[in-house]
């Protein structure tokens, strides 16, 4: 796919594009956006290399693909509260991220996507990892597709309100913690919509237990829960629905946390690697009328 000089190549047969020919340092036109846009939806990641972006490009380049929100977990960066620097220094033994995850499904409104840009890489290691949940989800028996269509899952942040999990964290990672937000929990079906593709989404949350995200399923108790998410995280992560990305200074992800989920595995003791992140705004996952789901096709 190609609009002006911008092109598209994707990266595998399952997700992932590398964009040439876009330099969001400066003016990008508003047919390149649009293409861009279907672009992210078609392949849910878009990658884009060689960027120099100042703070006020990259909110530029965010505010193209959504609103934009300030995460509360972390500061944001100096008289831009949009950008969360995401930093683990050199004598950090902790990182931000490791373990597969869609972002903040704790909240009522996970946000739709994110933007990150590398400020400083380390010499090895410290890639991220893309596992698209439409394909986690078109890769189950039907039967699975059945069953898991019924089901709602309790997300939570709890760890927040767990003060030995977070001394744990203070004394591995310097990045400051926010200690002052508040504890939540969301409901949201295993199975969703995507609200822009259609497509259904294995809604699931590999951070499980010791301060994840996943709690258990609605109506059912915490160990009936647990083979069906221990089964479905697994499954989730399969090589054959999963990207890597290896990071260069100066590169752009976007991403859509609607049907992917992420891992940044901490494999770079010792170095030094700071990204810049932006959060866009997201509404409420809606489930899928699909087998299992509501007769009447009523969204719950
Ligand atoms: C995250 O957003 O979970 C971290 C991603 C990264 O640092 O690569």
């Amino acid at each position: 796919m190609a609009t002006g000089q911008a092109e598209v190549k994707p990266s595998n047969g399952v997700l992932g594009a590398e964009v040439s020919g876009v330099d969001w340092g400066g003016g990008v036109e508003d047919d390149t956006i649009a293409m861009l846009r279907r672009a992210w939806l078609d392949h849910q990641v878009l990658i884009f290399r060689k960027q120099e972006l100042s703070p006020e490009r990259l909110i530029a380049l965010g505010r193209a693909f959504g609103d934009l929100e300030v995460v509360e977990t972390f500061s944001g960066l100096s008289g831009h509260p949009q950008i969360m620097p995401l930093v683990k220094e050199a004598t950090d033994t902790l990182n931000v991220g490791e373990g597969w995850h869609i972002d903040s499904t704790y909240r009522e409104c996970p946000p739709a996507g994110a933007v990150l840009y590398s400020v400083d890489v380390p010499p090895v290691g410290g890639d991220t990892l893309f596992a698209s949940m439409y394909a986690a989800h078109e890769a189950l028996s039907p039967g699975m597709k059945r069953l898991v269509g019924g089901l709602r899952m309790v997300h939570a942040n709890g760890y927040l309100g767990d003060a030995a999990a977070l001394e744990d964290r203070r004394s591995g990672l310097a990045m400051p913690v926010r200690t002052d937000v508040r504890v939540r929990t969301a409901e949201h079906p295993l199975v969703t919509r995507h609200p822009e593709t259609g497509r259904s989404v294995l809604f699931v949350n590999g951070m499980v237990a010791d301060g994840g995200m996943t709690s258990h399923l609605v109506d059912m108790t915490a160990e009936e829960s647990a083979p069906v998410i221990r089964y479905l995280c697994a499954h989730a992560s399969r090589a054959e629905f999963t990207l890597r990305v290896e990071w260069e200074p100066g590169m752009v992800v976007l991403y859509d946390n609607r049907c992917l989920q992420h891992n940044a595995p901490n494999d770079y003791q010792g170095h030094r690697r700071e990204m810049w992140r932006l959060s866009l705004a997201g509404g409420v996952p809606a489930g899928h009328p699909g087998p299992g789901a509501d007769p009447t096709g009523t969204e719950r």
